[in-house]
């Protein structure tokens, strides 16, 4: 007999909505666009096979909706001694604190990234693991904790988070027509970079100077990329070829014996030094991966202690490592087989391409420094300032960076805080303002060591003061007097005028080092906030995670 709302038969088309309206949310914390990149990859794939996919950082999402998801991913990197990055700040907090709900019927899964050569390996993503855990939610599938290459785990987890999700639903999704949701990009991307000619490569630094500063002119001619000011550039180096020879001869193998690397190509063993495998950073799994493959007695010891571990990572490289625990036994392929893939490099791009059509520029900083008695260099920054030149080609892509972007309204009024190569992406910013005519308001703070020899870009900044493209310049020479003087001394001296700025509803803007100007400039815009606003430091903290949650505060530090 025929029974009314017999749900056992339900024709397939309903079965088949069913499906289709399910629901996954993505949210992501993305420093350098890394996680983002991955979050969209992911929403595709999923709604390739007929999820129903958000995708937003976790700075634009209500942590009150929270309780209303099902199945969530969460895609992180983690950065400096653990922290999680800039857009996840606020959601990690909320989620961690007592505010943040029970949360029984949620389905989620943790994709963490970060880089093992450093201590809290990945650690903002096991955060969000427990405690998601801990709040009552069910593992859809297990964390997958990525390295600097992450672009196979990470797609492995995405396999097997899509597989777990066709399970709960009883593998009823359907997918979606292929090529529905392809975009006009460039074919060019991260897995399959581009092959640019350098078009010129200058030393903007003056004789003399302390700083080796190159400025980098790319071409882009026929890839069909495209950038926003704000975004970056990711460049694949080769290592420095000496470095190459001093381990290969030390090792004593023969350097064109061939070796299979991970993509399964088959290499020279000295090519595949030079410009697939990272030879100037060690880390932890790293080392434990080729003390198991050594009889010597050394590095058991060390890699028995944890502490050991550490202290030996810190500023060594391969080498070190080959001349430290010799003799070497095992065979070319075995301890290739240990290291990472030389990750890309990262730089912010200092042209618009609105000003400058099919070219990409770029302000790199020769980074040379001395650690356990031998001088050491920067991989990418040192190919730039000693080996790269006009008509040679380097592999390269775009990394979007949804961080670091001038105000949709171009009236806005901006504040740029730049010294040394952090001034690279005012000079895309200005450039831009000036090619579509902006009327906003712009105010620049630079700093480096001596006026004479490191004014970078001084020219243009001259220009663009005397066409109105840019209102206000305000420079730090650090080293021209007796006592240091750095852009945030400078912001503390136009104290009033800052916080009149902000409050006219200026975006302010940070670029370059991390660790020490990043910190410093934060602390001198909360008591700027704090003495022209009249209040107290805990609402100048509220007023400055206000500014940060209208992108009116974004910054852009390594
Ligand atoms: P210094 O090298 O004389 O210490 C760009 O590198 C500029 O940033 C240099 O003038 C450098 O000065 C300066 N700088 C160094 N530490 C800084 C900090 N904590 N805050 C701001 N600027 C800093």
């Amino acid at each position: 007999a025929f029974i009314q709302g017999n749900t056992a038969e339900q024709p397939i088309s309903q079965t088949t909505n069913q499906a289709i309206s399910k629901e996954v949310t993505i949210l992501y914390g993305s420093q350098s666009g890394n996680a983002r990149g991955l979050a969209q990859k992911a929403a595709k794939t999923l709604e390739g096979s007929g999820f129903q996919v958000t995708v937003s950082a976790m700075s634009d999402f209500k942590p009150n909706n929270l309780k209303k998801i099902q199945n969530l991913l969460i895609v992180v990197s983690t950065h400096g001694e653990g922290d999680p990055p800039d857009n996840a700040l606020t959601f990690h907090e909320f989620v961690h604190s007592k505010r943040a709900p029970k949360l029984t019927d949620l389905n989620f899964s943790v994709l963490a990234l970060g880089d093992s050569s450093y201590e809290f390996f990945c650690k903002t993503g096991k955060d969000f693991d427990e405690r998601l855990e801990e709040l009552g939610g069910t593992r859809l599938y297990p964390r997958f904790d990525c390295d600097v290459d992450f672009d196979e785990p990470a797609a492995e987890w995405l396999q097997g988070v899509l597989g777990s999700l066709k399970e709960t639903q009883g593998e009823t999704s359907h997918p979606i027509q292929k090529g529905a949701l392809q975009t006009a990009e460039s074919v060019y991307s991260r897995t399959n970079p581009f092959q640019a000619e350098i078009l010129e490569n200058i030393n903007l630094n003056g004789r003399g100077s302390n700083k080796e500063t190159h400025h980098l002119e790319i071409s882009l001619e026929g890839s069909g990329l495209t950038f926003e000011p704000g975004d970056s550039l990711g460049i694949y180096p080769e290592n420095d070829p000496a470095l190459v020879e001093l381990i290969l001869h030390e090792l004593k193998w023969d350097p064109d014996e061939p070796v299979t690397v991970k993509t399964g190509d088959v290499r020279p063993l000295k090519d595949a030094l030079q410009s697939y495998y990272e030879i100037t950073v060690l880390t932890k799994p790293l080392l434990e991966k080729v003390s198991k493959l050594s009889t010597n007695k050394n590095l058991q010891d060390l890699t028995g202690h944890e502490g050991n571990i550490k202290e030996y990572l810190k500023g060594r490289d391969l080498l070190d490592l080959v001349r430290d625990f010799g003799p070497w036994g095992e065979t070319a392929q075995e301890f290739v087989s240990v290291l990472r893939k030389i990750p890309p490099r990262l730089y912010s791009i200092a042209s618009s391409i609105t000003a400058n059509p099919d070219e990409v520029h770029l302000t790199i900083g020769a980074v040379r420094y001395e650690a356990h008695d031998r001088k050491r260099n920067g991989v990418c920054s040192i190919l730039t300032a000693e080996r790269l030149q006009p008509w040679d080609t380097l592999p390269i892509f775009i990394q979007r960076n949804e961080n670091f972007k001038l105000p949709q309204d171009s009236d806005a009024p901006i504040i740029m805080v730049g010294p040394g190569t952090g001034v690279a992406p005012f000079r895309s910013f200005m450039q831009e303002r000036e090619e579509i005519g902006a009327e906003g308001k712009s105010w620049l703070f630079f700093g480096d060591q001596h006026f004479v020899t490191d004014f970078l870009y001084q020219i243009e900044w001259q220009k663009w003061l005397k066409n109105g493209v840019l209102t206000k310049m305000d420079v730090a020479f650090s080293r021209d007097q007796e006592e240091k003087v750095y852009v945030q001394h400078r912001l503390v001296e136009y104290s009033k005028e800052i916080f009149e700025w902000l409050e006219a509803g200026a975006y302010f803007y940070v670029c370059g080092d991390e660790k020490n100007m990043a910190h410093d400039v934060h602390d001198t815009l909360l008591k700027i906030i704090e003495k022209e606003g009249g209040i107290s430091p805990e609402q100048a903290v509220e007023y400055l995670s206000n500014l940060q949650q209208q992108k009116r505060y974004q910054r852009d530090v390594y």
